[in-house]
């Protein structure tokens, strides 16, 4: 999805660290190539960019002696062109007066580059932040004002982005965006833009939120908002934002995936307590009730924290759900869609492309549009009806660990109170996770040896547990890069049984319910030399037949799913550093996928 960011300050004066800095911010966006560009007063554009994460190529290109009134980083996760330095952004136009950068995905790059090639204009790159810069350039070069070319360019640049330009010889900055998210940040001194409001806050707390169709200029100590339609003056006020940076700090953990691991038991205490109180969940329930079909839609993550909500809804509440993926929603579900269903789109960033080209649909045939999304001010939390905030603060680390357990807490909240239920049973689940994290934690360091080698895994599951199987496996696929199928546990001997071979390890996640029926499977891998490694509570029968237990507190078959999840998160965490990966910052991945 990529991430920028730009400043303009009063004087010249070094702006490499202050770049790099709000570049390391940004770099769950997108860490394939970064770049800085800083305009300096004489006129000189200093543009160094290449391969690699913003740290090393800081380092290697000393971003850290650039100076300059005006500065533009980008951190890129590659969808046009290949992650090379060519590629990489900030991007000039054909004669170097002009450089830019954008995130998200221009969609007619390739017909945009013909005409711009056609038109005479030097294309280095096949990158469509490329496209962006040549897109203004087009205009200025027929005698436009900056922000006369960006009204022009607006129209002809398809898709959903956010683009940042500066001019050679002035003392803005312009930004603008369609889809993607872009916030501005104000002092006495200086003024900046990007694609997030974590890499702002370090730098200043008055923000404005820029909307689709507006064009932000950017003076040092002085915003301006244009319409793009007409160029007339956009009248918002400033926000001041109170919320507390620590939680995007690292806090003493040596990585962002291994301290939001361990806020899990404090964050869902906080959901609980705020949904106690929460205003949405009558109606929302009163929406559920009345639908002729529900749909629960999502990606990666939160895709599964969909599928253990159904199951929740319909044993709680009798409420059939169908879980989907969002890019198959309208493949699958398009044509049986009407006003009389409902959707409960489940996001943490609520800014997927895939779920949000669910949601368009799913607005246009006027559905109910019922949220649970992390990011408030997100695309998903405006236009849904009504919404559950996920309440997690800052999810830095590119695997979701916290949001998945609150998009269950949420669910299985939903289920009991909507099934007449006592919600009672969950004042137990942050003890019962702090519970969890104590246990599992030295049982994950014991099985490190026996499977950091692995490149090739399962994770099986049953009823309850099988969200669980496939979010363990997709964690470990994520942060280890080693192949790890999920799968319903009684599927497993319908065909991959026959990769078994002696010591092949198969991670089994028994609920107490089914420990009778997952013993069967445990005893079909272990006795053609299978090594049976198993998640669940104190059991006899699992003792027996497992080779390897990871024991979990007993709470029962409505809580242990969510209990379950911790030892594959933290197995995961362990087996990408004994792997020698940064399970932060996963290679070829992003947190917040806002392209097709
Ligand atoms: C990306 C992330 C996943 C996440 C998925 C859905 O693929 O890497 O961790 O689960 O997007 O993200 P969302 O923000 O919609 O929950």
């Amino acid at each position: 999805m990529c991430g920028i960011f730009g400043i303009v300050v009063e004087k010249e004066q070094p702006l490499g660290q202050i770049l790099t800095e709000a570049g390391l911010r940004l770099s769950y966006r997108g860490y394939d190539s970064v770049g800085c560009a800083t305009l300096q007063e004489n006129g000189v554009i200093d543009l160094r960019k290449d391969v690699g994460k913003v740290d090393e190529v800081a380092a290697r290109l000393r971003f850290a002696e650039m100076a300059g009134l005006r500065g533009i980083t980008q951190l890129r996760w590659a969808t046009f062109g290949a992650p090379s330095q060519i590629n990489a952004q900030p991007h000039l136009d054909s004669d170097g007066d002009l450089v830019g950068a954008h995130n998200g995905n221009v969609v007619n790059n390739v017909a945009l580059r013909q005409q711009f090639i056609t038109e005479g204009m030097m294309v280095r790159s096949t990158n469509d932040g490329e496209s962006c810069v040549h897109a203004v350039e087009r205009y200025v070069d027929q005698g436009y004002d900056m922000v006369d070319a960006i009204r022009r360019a607006y129209h002809d640049l398809e898709g959903d982005y956010a683009f940042v330009i500066g001019r050679v010889g002035e003392n803005r900055l312009y930004a603008f965006k369609k889809g993607s998210g872009l916030v501005a940040g104000l002092s006495e001194e200086f003024t900046c833009v990007s694609s997030d409001l974590p890499s702002i806050l370090p730098l200043t707390r008055r923000i404005l939120r820029v909307q689709d169709g507006e064009i932000v200029i950017l003076r040092a100590g002085q915003v301006e908002l244009r319409r793009v339609e007409d160029g007339s003056l956009v009248e918002r006020e400033i926000e001041q934002v109170t919320e507390s940076m620590e939680a995007a700090e690292k806090g003493g953990y040596s990585h962002f995936m291994l301290k939001e691991i361990h806020e899990q038991p404090g964050v869902a205490g906080e959901l609980i307590h705020l949904l106690e109180a929460s205003s949405h969940i009558a109606p929302m329930i009163e929406r559920i009730a009345k639908a002729r079909h529900l749909y629960l839609v999502g990606c990666g993550t939160s895709y599964h924290a969909c599928m253990l909500g159904a199951v929740y809804l319909a044993r709680l509440a009798g409420r059939a759900a169908i879980p989907v993926l969002a890019p198959q929603f309208i493949p699958q579900y398009g044509p049986a869609l009407g006003p009389e269903d409902v959707g409960i789109f489940v996001s943490q960033s609520g800014e997927t492309k895939d779920v949000l080209n669910a949601l368009a649909v799913a607005r246009e045939r006027e559905m109910g549009i019922l949220g649970l999304v992390n990011v408030l001010g997100s695309t998903l939390m405006n236009v849904s009806e009504y919404y559950l905030p996920l309440a997690c603060g800052y999810e830095i680390s590119v695997p979701a660990t916290k949001t998945f357990t609150n998009q269950a807490v949420a669910f299985l909240y939903l289920a009991l109170r909507m099934g007449g239920h006592s919600t009672e049973p969950l004042a137990r689940l942050p003890n019962l996770l702090e519970e969890t994290l104590a246990l599992v934690e030295p049982q994950a360091a014991a099985l490190e040896p026996v499977m950091a080698g692995q490149d090739d895994l399962y994770c099986l599951g049953y009823g309850l547990t099988y969200p669980i199987a496939l979010e363990g496996a997709l964690k470990l696929k994520e942060v280890t890069y080693a192949h790890c199928e999920g799968m319903l546990s009684t599927e497993f001997k319908h065909g991959p049984l026959s990769a078994v071979y002696e010591g092949y390890p198969v991670i089994f996640v028994a609920g107490p319910e089914d420990v009778s029926l997952l013993v069967s499977g445990i005893n079909e891998t272990t006795c053609r030399g299978g090594q049976a490694i198993v998640i669940g509570e104190e059991n006899e029968q699992l003792r027996v037949n497992a080779h390897d237990l990871i024991l979990l507190p007993s709470a029962g078959p409505l809580l242990n799913p969510l209990l379950a999840t911790l030892p594959l998160q933290l197995l995961s965490y362990r087996l990408s550093l004994a792997r020698g990966y940064d399970p932060d910052f996963p290679r070829n991945l992003s947190k917040t996928l806002t392209v097709d």
